[in-house]
């Protein structure tokens, strides 16, 4: 795996960087004392350790394998600028999402123009108001130029979810070309598990794993989770040095007893899934006694995360004019132009 020459920069040590790590070694024998409420104190210890615990599939990860970034939008600008842009050698690299339409947060996050590459999915008709997407391998052939490969699964916005197999095949590409596999689970494995159809986690040399306390309800303490090759997870920690010296402390005290006891797997599978699956099955229904049996729309298969993907064929008004209609009406909804302009 190559980084590029801005992420060579930033991860290659720095004066910062070895001053936070002295005074965090300095400070580790201390436990920080945290209140929580008046008369109930929380204790901290380091994260990590707890997350090795429900990594549960018997990885062979360690602390140096884990880095702790404000949230996983900060680690996708990292991870993109780490990998992409202008090497050393002045060749340019580029970050590829094999399955579009992807998160639009990504957009605008490379420094450098012209630093994303996405491919079409192949669509596959279900039923009669249902379709899938699926990865078009025949169409994914990673030149030189790609840096890292990019899937979030589930996906946002289309619900989709990546299969076994599909990332299996995309993990053996990146094998083969030593690029890493950016995989995004702000809303499947482990925690917040908003998946709906059959997933296991994946682990090879080339996997890079990003989870966030965001989608288990702690958006606002701004903590994810970058599980990666050492060399991966040292440079994103040293990016968080230069760039924010250290994170917060907060989500981690407060989600370290639960990722400690596995309680987070246990309620994001009992409270968290079950809850959006409800919702999920009600706008389904109120789709269904709406919308006109033989109107020409198609809904993705929900497969997981909290979007349902609409496909209006043949629509006269534009997903943006769409989104201004249902505004006024207290509907709110990501036009798909939109999303597509934006890589
Ligand atoms: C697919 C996906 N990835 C990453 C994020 C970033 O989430 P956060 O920075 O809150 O962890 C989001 C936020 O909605 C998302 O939908």
């Amino acid at each position: 795996m190559k980084f590029s020459a801005l992420g060579q920069n930033l991860s290659g040590g720095s004066g910062i960087e070895s001053l936070m790590d002295d005074l965090g070694k300095a400070l580790s024998g201390v436990v920080l004392i945290l209140y929580k409420q008046q008369d109930q104190l929380l204790l901290q210890v380091p994260l990590q350790d707890y997350l090795l615990n429900i990594l549960e599939f018997g990885w062979p990860v360690g602390p140096e394998n884990i880095a702790v970034t404000p949230g996983g939008q900060t680690a996708f600008y990292f991870l993109f600028n780490l990998f992409g842009g202008c090497r050393a050698d002045g060749t340019p690299g580029r970050i590829l999402f094999p399955l579009m339409p992807e998160y639009i947060g990504y957009a605008n996050q490379a420094l450098e123009p012209g630093m994303f590459a996405g491919v079409q999915p192949g669509i596959s008709r279900t039923s009669p108001h249902r379709f899938k997407y699926h990865v078009d391998f025949k169409n994914l052939d990673p030149g030189v130029d790609i840096a890292a490969m990019c899937v979030s699964r589930p996906t946002n916005p289309s619900g989709n979810l990546i299969s076994d197999a599909e990332l299996r095949h995309l993990a053996d590409i990146a094998a083969q070309r030593d690029i890493p596999l950016i995989i995004d689970n702000a809303y499947g494995w482990p925690f917040p598990g908003i998946v709906f159809g059959e997933a296991k986690p994946l682990w090879t040399g080339q996997t890079v794993h990003v989870m966030s306390l965001s989608k288990f309800g702690l958006p606002g303490t701004r903590t994810a989770f970058v599980v990666a090759p050492p060399e991966v997870a040292a440079a994103v920690s040293s990016m968080m040095a230069v760039t924010g010296l250290a994170n917060g402390n907060f989500g981690q005290a407060i989600a370290g007893p639960l990722i400690a006891s596995g309680e987070i797997v246990r309620l994001s599978r009992e409270i968290i899934r079950p809850f959006y699956l409800r919702k999920r099955n009600a706008a389904l229904e109120a789709i269904a006694e709406f919308f006109p049996a033989d109107a020409p729309y198609a809904l993705h298969e929900s497969e997981g995360a909290l979007f349902l993907w609409l496909w209006l064929d043949g629509a006269k008004k534009t997903s943006r004019e769409l989104y201004e209609i249902l505004k006024k009406r207290g509907v709110l909804i990501v036009p798909g132009e939109e999303v597509a302009q934006a890589f």
